[in-house]
Formats: structure tokens, C-alpha cells, sequence
């Protein structure tokens, strides 16, 4: 991956001995291929809302983790989790009633014309699941995605990541088009246009354009709102789908209901999700149109050995209760206007914080240089800094140059408040 804030191995300098020790272990079990955040890793113990915790009790404000969307550890969940793993955990070859209840509920969230949802473990194969129905559906084999996209793990997948760098090619099949840059957002359905035609040039259907709708490694791109629709529209001109990834916007992020494409005002012929959906639980899931699935379902059969448990169900249900009990849509939407105010407010005192984009609780901040250029370097040494203080983010971008805040779905005013201190604290020291 163009690697953004990973810790380099060889360092060692200012890093507590039993953290030294326990990346050191690492190493030695867990092998090559795994990477660490900061240039001093973080060692956690626990976790608490919207609060991660050291050995030694130290409290890190989580402005990052989306996963936790509900809060670390939210209690509601747990105990749903506990409740269900005491009584059953199958799988789909039974007749349960949890997962139809759960089914049930998040169709509900979906427009209409999604009507069947199948349950995975992870977004991978999610999105791969899509592809394979999308395949089937279409006849087609092309696949657009955004110049910096990722979307899973598997091969498959790792071809349509770009993202991961050139040691993850994109596979034949595969175009990448820039992200939408500009104002009005139109240069995206341009580059989707000519990926079309480049397709078409070599002789191959398009089966799907699939794009991330907060567009978050690309840099995190959500306005205007409606942007993707002359997307959508070209993709379908040309026979292909529109498979919307939500595994990132998706269960309220945006603070505009619950899925990122919403805001686009387009109806997805397939969605995927993951990430947010039990609280840190694994578990994912695609949605799509039924007369796509039919096409799928006639020639094959997918099972997915934990996709679907009960125990699964249980959790996702929880995170339901939980985003419409305490009113988190709203929550986020309020907050991460305020949040991003606040950021733009610093804006005029201190030159190296660029444009501010995002919806809801999903923000990106862009770091430029002393020139007005933007600078991988400085959002680097930004997040660096910003751990110090023990406050979490992280950066994204081709350049990395732009600072992502993607905190928990409970953060509050005080939260953003704390964050937009650090931030301050942590710019002048950068610029000193
Ligand atoms: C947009 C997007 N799609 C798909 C995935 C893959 O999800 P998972 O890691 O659960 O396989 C990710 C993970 O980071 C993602 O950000």
C-alpha cells in the first residue's frame, strides 16, 4: 500500500520497553506483512466509548476508529453478543429466526428495490460476492474503481485496489479513474466515461463501476451531494452495475440516514457493507436487486461458514438498537459540522491546513507545505504529533497528505472540541 502512517520496524527511539518487546514478539510470530500505526506504536489494553486505554490506564481519544461505530465495547452490544452465544450459534443450513429478523431490519434501511441481503465476515467478501453476481448478471468482466481506491484482501480484490501500490497491479479487466476533484464534482463521471470507452477499446464489457461513496482512501470526497449520479447513469449506459461500497459511509457515518449513497440521491443495483456493522464484531453483508441474485442463485449455491450466524445477527441487531436509540445519524451530523467549523476556524492562523471535506463524522483535512503544495510529510508528522498528545487519527490520500478523522459515532461536542485542541497544539509544533 502507499504506506501512510506505519511504523518503521527499525526504529526504537521513545518507545516504552514492554511495547518495544511486544513488537519485537510480533515479529517473530506474526511474520512480515503486518503493519503498525505511528511512529511510536500504540499498546492497548481496553476500550471505552470513545476512549482506548495504555497498560498503564493511559486514556488515547479514538478519533478514528470506525469499526467501533457505536462505541468501544458499547454495552448494549456485549451483552447482546453474550446473550446469544450462551443460547445458539449455527449457521444459515438451519432454519433460525435471528437472521431473518436481522435481514428483516437492515432491508428495511435499504430503498425497495434492494430486496435480498446475504451475510459474510468481512468486506472482502462482500465485494467479491458482488463482483461475482455482477459477472453473472451482466456478462460482462470490466470493473471501475478510483485511482486510489482498496476494497478487500483477496486477489480478486487486491486487483482492484490500487491503493495497495504497484506490487498489487490492477488486473486486466480492471480501470481507475481519478477521484472527483474540482467543486461540482462532474470530473468524475468524465474519467468513468473514458474508462467506458477504454473498456469498450479492448474488447470488454463493463459488469460493474465500484466505488467507495465517501471515497475515503481516494481522500475522502462527499460534495456536492449527487455527484455520482452521471456516474451511475454512464456505468449503466454501458450494461454495467453500480455496486456501492459501503463498508466505510455506511450505518450513519454521514449523518444523512444511514448509507453514503443516499446523499447522491441514486438507488444502487448492489450494496456491500462491513465494517461498523457489529461494533468490532466481524461480520459484513451485500444487498442487491433480486433479479440479479436470481441470475446467481439459479447456477450456484454460496455458503458462507460464519456469514449470518446467530451470534452475528445478535451483535448487528444491537448496533441497530443502539444508532436509532441514541439518535447517532443526527448526532453525527451535528458533531462533524462542528467539527469541521472549528478546523476551517483555525484555518486563517495557520496556512499549512488546506481544504476540509466530509459529511457527518467522516472528515478529511488536507496538509500543504510552505509552497501551498500538499505534503504526505507533514500529515505524517501531524498524526505523529497528534498521538503524542494522545489523540488518534490517521491520513489517507495517493499523498497521504490528507488527515483522516473517522471517530466513533458517540463522539461528542467535548470530543470534537478535544480533537480540534490537539490538532492546534500539535500544528504549532509541527511548525516550529
Ligand atoms: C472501502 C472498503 N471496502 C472494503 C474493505 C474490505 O473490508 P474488510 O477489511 O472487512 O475485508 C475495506 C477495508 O478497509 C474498505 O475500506
Amino acid at each position: 500500500m502507499t504506506m501512510i502512517n506505519a511504523y518503521d520496524p527499525g526504529r526504537t527511539a521513545g518507545i516504552a520497553a514492554e511495547t518495544a518487546a511486544l513488537i519485537e514478539r510480533r515479529r517473530r510470530l506474526l511474520g512480515p506483512a503486518y503493519r503498525l500505526f505511528y511512529d511510536n506504536p500504540v499498546h492497548l489494553v481496553r476500550g471505552e466509548g470513545v476512549f482506548l486505554y495504555g497498560p498503564n490506564g493511559e486514556a488515547y481519544l479514538d478519533a478514528y476508529n470506525n469499526v467501533a461505530s457505536v462505541g468501544h465495547c458499547h454495552p448494549h452490544v456485549v451483552a447482546a453478543l453474550a446473550r446469544q452465544a450462551a443460547i445458539l450459534n449455527t449457521h444459515t443450513r438451519y432454519v433460525t429466526d435471528g437472521v431473518l429478523d436481522y435481514a428483516e431490519r437492515l432491508l428495511a434501511s435499504l430503498p425497495p428495490a434492494l430486496g435480498h441481503i446475504m451475510f459474510t465476515c468481512s468486506g472482502s467478501e462482500a465485494n467479491d460476492l458482488a463482483l461475482r453476481i455482477a459477472k453473472a448478471a451482466t456478462g460482462g468482466t470490466g470493473v471501475i474503481v478510483t485511482e486510489n481506491a482498496y476494497h478487500g484482501v483477496t486477489d480478486l480484490l487486491a486487483q482492484m485496489s490500487p491503493s495497495l501500490g504497484p506490487a498489487a497491479p490492477l488486473g486486466p479487466m480492471v480501470r481507475a479513474v481519478p477521484a472527483p476533484s474540482g467543486d461540482d464534482g462532474a470530473s468524475f463521471a468524465v474519467g468513468v466515461a473514458a474508462a467506458i470507452a477504454d473498456l469498450a477499446a479492448a474488447g470488454i464489457r463493463p459488469a460493474a463501476l465500484l466505488v467507495d461513496t465517501i471515497f475515503s482512501s481516494d481522500g475522502v470526497f462527499a460534495d456536492p451531494p449527487g455527484f455520482l449520479a452521471a456516474a451511475v447513469a454512464q456505468i449503466r449506459a454501458a450494461g454495467g452495475l453500480f455496486i456501492a461500497d459501503e463498508v466505510q459511509p455506511g450505518f450513519g457515518r454521514t449523518g444523512a440516514g444511514m448509507w453514503g449513497f443516499a446523499r447522491h440521491g441514486v438507488v444502487p443495483d448492489i450494496v456491500t457493507m462491513g465494517k461498523p456493522m457489529g461494533d468490532g464484531h466481524p461480520m459484513a453483508a451485500m444487498a442487491a436487486r433480486p433479479d440479479l441474485l436470481a441470475r446467481f442463485g439459479e447456477k450456484l449455491r454460496y455458503f458462507n461458514t460464519f456469514g449470518g450466524n446467530p451470534v452475528s445477527c445478535a451483535a448487528g441487531m444491537a448496533v441497530l438498537d443502539v444508532i436509532e436509540g441514541e439518535g447517532l445519524i443526527a448526532a453525527a451530523d451535528r458533531v462533524g459540522r462542528l467539527l469541521k467549523a472549528e478546523i476551517r476556524g483555525l484555518r486563517p492562523c495557520y496556512p499549512m491546513l488546506g481544504a476540509v471535506r466530509g459529511a457527518g463524522l467522516f472528515l478529511g483535512v488536507d496538509i500543504l507545505d510552505e509552497a501551498g503544495e500538499p505534503s504526505g510529510v507533514l500529515a505524517g508528522r501531524l498524526v505523529n504529533a497528534l498521538r503524542e498528545e494522545r489523540i488518534l487519527i490517521s491520513a489517507t490520500g495517493r499523498l497521504g497528505h490528507t488527515l483522516k478523522i473517522r471517530p466513533p459515532l458517540v463522539f461528542t461536542e467535548t470530543h470534537a472540541d478535544m480533537l480540534v485542541q490537539g490538532l492546534e497544539r500539535a500544528v504549532n509544533w509541527v511548525a516550529a
